[in-house]
């Protein structure tokens, strides 16, 4: 099995690869799949956390309503980032999700918006038309459930077929690539803008191919054009969410020949090729202040010229196995104020992977 010092390029690839390669123990299916689709996503909810979710958004209060027993709000926002859900019929991942959500919705105060981060589900990079699909359902029925607002962020697992030989793809279909997704969770661009409260938030889309059947982190020629004209209309403090790290420590923990020079030796698919020019963007911009990624399926936060770069682990922990390597399920609960700081705190969702 892939381990951190055993790092690749493709490591994310790979490593998924490698836990679909292993033979399952039964303990880790417990769920068969004629029964699973029996069963509601709500209800699995509901066993899990012993309550009931809301039957569907729009039965829902508004992202910003005020709760009963809230404090009075003072213009902060409360908000989620849960990332790298990895959505999928087996491994549990539906009861865990839902676990999450409960999680992250169900304390004094509800958050006013809920990021999802990325890699939405398992895989459709390297996979059948159909089985994305399946993947795709049981991700809208959870969203379904979810009591607040969500706006999603687009990862490398959740683009169709750019593997072509393992996908079946021909590359010519209407919704090859990213427009699959767009196409399930309806929404017009992988990259876009909006304000809630006293912020602006700025989403984007971190994945271009490498020319093969790989990706590399950065974003395309139009997208950043869009963003440079998005920041200078902008006079709020902003929130950039992007799939794959556009600056992290993260990638510095895996071990790698040091003694041969290896220190700056980052690889494209695990932070962003194009950090550094972000970076400047941001700084001279003067109102970015926090960037939220995923991808690593770690945990880090750091500051430079006084932005945060935070990586938020992953709902999924270690794609919903046990594995010390990576961080335990999770994701980041953040209060923004209108003043442009902000406080983040990263929570367990509870649920424990076998
Ligand atoms: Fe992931």
């Amino acid at each position: 099995m892939l381990r951190r010092q055993d790092h690749q390029d493709d490591q994310d690839h790979q490593h998924l690869r490698d836990l679909q390669d292993r033979p399952r123990p039964h303990a880790e299916t417990p769920i068969d799949r004629r029964h699973f689709a029996r069963l509601s996503i709500a209800s699995i909810a509901a066993a899990v956390a012993g309550r009931s979710f809301a039957a569907s958004p729009s039965s829902s209060p508004p992202p910003t309503a005020e709760l009963p027993g809230q404090p009075p709000s003072d213009g902060t926002l409360r908000i989620v980032h849960m990332n790298d859900w990895h959505v999928c019929p087996e491994r549990r991942s539906v009861e865990g999700s839902a676990m999450a959500i409960e999680a992250a919705t169900s304390g004094s105060r509800r958050p006013d918006l809920l990021l999802t981060g990325g890699d939405l589900i398992f895989d459709s990079f390297a996979t059948t038309r159909s089985r994305a699909e399946e993947q795709w359902r049981l991700f809208k029925e959870l969203m379904a459930s979810s009591p607040v607002r969500v706006e999603h962020c687009l990862g490398n697992h959740d683009l169709w077929g750019w593997d072509r030989e393992k996908s079946g793809a021909s590359g010519d279909e209407r919704d090859y690539g990213m427009q699959k997704a767009l196409d399930e969770l309806g929404l017009a661009s992988s990259w876009r803008s909006f304000d809630l409260g006293a912020w602006h938030f700025v989403v984007l889309d971190s994945v271009v191919s490498d020319g093969g059947k790989g990706y590399r982190g950065r974003i395309s020629p139009p997208q950043r054009e869009w963003l440079v004209a998005d920041l200078a209309a902008n006079r709020l403090p902003v929130l950039v969410v992007s799939h794959i790290p556009i600056l992290s420590l993260t990638p510095l923990t895996w071990d790698r020949d040091y003694d041969r020079g290896d220190h700056g030796r980052v690889s494209g698919s695990e932070m962003h090729l194009d950090g550094p020019a972000l970076h400047r963007l941001f700084r001279e911009d003067g109102r970015v202040r926090l960037c939220l990624s995923g991808h690593m399926h770690l945990e880090d936060r750091c500051e430079v010229d006084g932005i945060a770069y935070c990586c938020d682990g992953a709902v999924s922990g270690a794609w919903w196995k046990a594995d010390p390597d990576y961080s335990l399920p999770g994701f980041a609960e953040l209060e923004l104020r209108p003043d442009g700081t902000f406080e983040r705190r990263i929570r367990r969702t509870g649920w424990v992977n076998a």
